[in-house]
């Protein structure tokens, strides 16, 4: 591999505007381009750099190309008490999932717990995004979604299920949020995506080539591993269950492909479990037992060669103020698309699954 692709500091107001404006140039609306770039920016400051600014090249080709409704029609349907479903139209993804949390919310005001999918939606970004505004609300939140087949089931050497993540978020005294959120994949797609846009080299736990074999060359990935063998892939198939099959969805193999044809909508589904905890313990001293296991976290001992023991979500948190502060990193030639004139036609569209 030749050398890592340099990068480049980047004020966080100037790269919002920098994605607004180039999703807005591919077709989208304002208001879903500017929900849009605050969640690309959530990602990137978080360091979460495989769903940020780096997708945005690819969005606004699908966009471009109508593979992303411009004028959905979100609509909520309450099924029950405490369930819902939220029709997303294949809005562009991070407007819709954004509008779904609000019904979900909303629906565990009223009935202390909500079940709320949302069926056509498209790629909906890092799903701490959504956990953590629910936790910011007072509630714990779990979110799951579909993503297209990239993974190799355990003892398999094709592809079946998606990197389906899962993400959870709770809320502490007087702190922000705990938030954990994760790939069922040994690293997610995006991670690849990264390695690959600063032609970096990944371990070989991550992913496999086109034989099958394991590969530290991001351009050569034909297939993602699940994290922790067995267990990982049944994690999966839940998610998939949870976040397609239930909602009547495309389910495993046949979920959408991202790269197949731009010109198509996704119809990926999403899930949210957004629970007050009022309703099952005192709210206070549910908030202040979360601190304390926080603060017990920290006091144990780290082993040798780690600073300390951190909660889920403290990292990404901590880079999150700093990189909010100090300006943003981001590879070269993601910020030298954002600032071009270009809406690329034929960078992504029609390709399988592992497409440079
Ligand atoms: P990751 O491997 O970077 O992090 C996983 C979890 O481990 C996070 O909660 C993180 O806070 C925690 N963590 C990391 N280092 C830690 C440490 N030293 N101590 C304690 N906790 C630590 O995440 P991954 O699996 O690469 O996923 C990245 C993103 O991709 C997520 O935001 C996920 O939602 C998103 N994703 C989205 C998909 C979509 O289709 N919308 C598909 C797959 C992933």
């Amino acid at each position: 591999m030749t050398e890592e692709t340099a990068i480049v500091t980047v004020e966080a107001g100037k790269l919002h505007q920098l994605i607004k404006e180039k999703l807005m140039a591919a077709g989208l609306h304002e208001a879903h381009a500017e929900e849009t770039a605050k969640h690309l920016v959530y990602a990137d400051a978080c360091g979460i750099h495989s769903h940020g600014a780096v997708r945005v090249d690819y969005y606004a080709e699908r966009i471009a190309k109508g593979g992303v409704t411009i004028d959905p029609e979100i609509v909520f349907e309450k099924t029950g008490a405490s369930t819902g479903l939220v029709h997303g139209d294949n809005g562009v993804g991070q407007y819709v999932c954004d509008e779904a949390l609000k019904h979900a919310i909303d629906l565990a005001k009223e009935s202390g717990l909500a079940l709320v999918g949302v069926s056509q939606t498209s790629h909906s970004g890092a799903l701490s995004y959504y956990v953590k505004k629910a936790a910011e609300q007072g509630y714990l939140a779990l979110a799951m979604c579909q993503s297209d087949p990239m993974v190799v089931p355990y003892g398999g050497s094709e592809t079946y299920f998606g990197t389906n993540p899962i993400a959870f978020s709770a809320p502490r005294k007087n702190e922000r949020p705990i938030v954990f959120d994760m790939a069922t994949t040994v690293q997610a797609w995006g991670k690849i995506l990264d390695a690959r846009s600063k032609n970096k080299e990944i371990p070989d736990t991550w992913a496999v080539d086109s034989q099958g074999n394991p590969t530290t060359n991001p351009h050569n990935v034909n297939g993602l591993l699940p994290i922790a063998g067995p267990k990982g892939y049944g994690l999966m198939m839940m998610v998939d269950i949870l976040a397609g099959t239930l909602l009547g969805l495309p389910f495993g193999k046949h979920v959408s492909s991202m790269y197949a044809d731009l010109t198509e909508k996704r119809n990926l589904g999403q899930i949210y479990l957004i629970i007050d905890p009022a309703r099952f313990t005192d709210v206070d001293t549910f908030k202040e037992n979360i601190n304390r296991m926080v603060n017990e976290l920290h006091e144990i001992k780290p082993v040798e060669g780690v600073q300390q023991v951190y909660y889920p979500g403290e990292l990404s948190q901590a880079r999150y103020d700093k990189y909010m502060t100090n300006g943003i990193p981001i590879a070269t030639p993601v910020y030298d698309y954002l600032v071009s004139e270009t809406i690329h036609f034929n960078q992504y569209g029609g390709k399988g699954a592992f497409a440079e």
